[in-house]
């Protein structure tokens, strides 16, 4: 029998990159994916072609408080629980703090941190005991050597933060709540072939781009039945950027 196996999982964010990586991996491990995407549409139909089983793409924007509570409704009401929800969906915008205006402030915190707080209130109140919750942060939220990120690299943090706390209401319940802190890793956001990638790599310890399976391999065990024990942690995957 397959780790996740008669489990239900929602992904945002899940059309491309990471996420997408991420669907991949838990429907191979056995799980129903229900994911999310905004404009990606043919790449989200094709993954959820591709994939196999049981994956549902679900158009939902991080940003819309009713579109990412009725994915966790479709879960519940469609496949019967919600025992993984993964909180993928993010978006970056690199500005000085002396240029950044309250648009740009409001839209990354809008899908970064208010679209995983919404996710995660509504995803707390179905799921049962064995339940996993798991936040894709970005060690920008520790350690930033370009300018620029002061709002993308905060909501970062506040999205482990929540975690962190989130795993103190959930645990009694047997829940747990864990960030996946992603360093450079080659998708549409960060492309080891981009004109900072150089620059990217003299930061690492271990100096290559890291692969959306590679994030996938510790999602798939952070969501499985033999990391229980874990909560509240805050998990890097980043080539050494922070060691
Ligand atoms: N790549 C890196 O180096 C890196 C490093 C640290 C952290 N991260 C984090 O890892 C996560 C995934 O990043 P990625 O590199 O895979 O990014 P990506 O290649 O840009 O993909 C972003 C994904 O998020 C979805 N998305 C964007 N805005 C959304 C919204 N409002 N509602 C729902 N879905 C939305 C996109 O869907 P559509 O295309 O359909 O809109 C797409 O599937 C993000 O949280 C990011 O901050 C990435």
């Amino acid at each position: 029998m397959k780790a996740l196996e008669g489990r239900v999982a929602v992904v945002t964010g899940g059309s491309r990159g990471i996420g997408a990586a991420i669907v991949k991996r838990l429907a191979e491990e056995g799980a129903t994916v229900l994911f999310t995407y905004v404009s990606s549409e043919a790449a989200a139909l094709a993954l959820a072609r591709e994939a196999g089983g049981a994956v549902v793409p679900l158009k939902a924007d991080s940003g819309n408080v009713e579109d990412v509570r009725r994915v966790i409704a479709t879960a519940i009401d469609e496949h019967g629980r919600l025992d993984i929800l993964v909180n993928s969906a993010g978006v970056v915008e690199l500005v000085s703090i002396d240029e950044a205006t309250l648009e740009a402030f409001d839209s990354i915190y809008g899908v970064n941190v208010r679209g995983t707080f919404v996710a995660m209130n509504a995803a707390a109140k179905v799921m049962g005991e064995g339940g996993r919750i798991i936040n894709i942060g970005s060690i920008s939220s520790d350690v930033m050597p370009f300018p620029g990120a002061s709002i993308y690299g905060s909501s970062k943090a506040a999205v482990a933060a929540m975690a962190r706390c989130a795993a103190r209401d959930l645990g009694p319940r047997g829940i747990t709540v864990n960030t996946v802190q992603v360093g450079p890793v080659d998708t549409d956001m960060n492309r080891e072939d981009s004109e900072w990638a150089a620059g990217v790599l003299r930061t690492m310890a271990i100096p290559r781009y890291g692969r959306p399976e590679e994030v996938a391999d510790m999602v798939a065990w952070l969501a499985g039945p033999t990391s229980a024990f874990v909560t509240g942690s805050t998990l890097r995957i980043d080539g050494g950027s922070a060691a």
